[in-house]
């Protein structure tokens, strides 16, 4: 038997009291939170303006677990050292969003983080055929990205099923470990359906943040999650 697929939760900040927020990472790390999901929107690449590098570097001594910056920007190049300096450990795009899908990721890695693509609900798994090899984490959403609070869209299961095996073959070819991440309206009553279908981490904004005890949220997600 193979031994347990593990289970990630990454609570979003983009819920979080954007007024306490060296207090909200330290209290949902303090919770179980196994990575701290950053939110970066531009109002360009996504219609909605959010955080950015110094937030980042404001947090980064609350924070005691890796940094899981989600880029919502175009054009992503610019922006990438700025992050790394900042404490980023895993640093997501979208490839719609880069004019040079493999320099980008190349400059995520140099910068010293770990580098990963991130599909909206409409974009192909096919971005995957000439860059799984130099990625650390696949991020699929599961809502159209700019927002908290929406609703998870159910036709991301199967798309799930089928980069789980992109991942997996991944891995035996190259003995490399690469996140499965869901982002988007995951919540503790469907959270077991999307790890079937094959994520081992789970951002979780709204679920998390508008719950009044973190701590027992969390814990109903990963048992939620062992049970599945
Ligand atoms: C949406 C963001 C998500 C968002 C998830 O564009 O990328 O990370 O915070 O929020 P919930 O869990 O509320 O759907
Ligand atoms: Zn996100």
């Amino acid at each position: 038997m193979s031994p347990p697929r593990p289970c990630r939760i990454a609570p979003s900040l983009l819920s979080a009291d954007f007024a306490r927020l060296g207090e909200e990472v330290r209290a949902v790390i303090a919770a179980g939170a196994d990575l701290v999901h950053f939110d970066v929107m531009d109002n360009h690449y996504v219609p909605n303006l959010t955080i950015g590098p110094l937030v980042c570097e404001a947090i980064r001594p609350h924070s005691s677990v890796p940094i899981d910056v989600h880029l919502m920007v175009e054009p992503v190049d610019r922006i990438v050292p700025d992050f790394a300096k900042a404490g980023a450990t895993f640093i997501t795009f979208h490839p719609e969003a880069s004019r040079h899908v493999d320099r980008t990721i190349g400059l995520i890695r140099e910068s010293g983080c770990r580098p990963g693509l991130v599909f909206n609900p409409a974009t192909p798994l096919a971005w995957l055929d000439h860059t799984i090899d130099k990625l650390d984490m696949v991020l699929l959403m599961s809502v159209n990205p700019g927002f908290g609070g929406q609703s998870f869209l159910p036709h991301v299961l199967p798309k799930l099923e089928e980069a789980r095996r992109r991942v997996d073959a991944a891995r035996a070819r190259t003995g490399r470990e690469i996140l499965l991440e869901v982002d988007g309206g995951v919540k503790i009553d469907n959270i077991a359906a999307i790890a079937k279908a094959g994520a081992d981490t789970f951002v979780a904004g709204s679920a998390v943040f508008g719950a009044k005890d973190y701590r027992a949220t969390i814990a109903a997600m990963r048992a939620a999650v062992a049970a599945a």
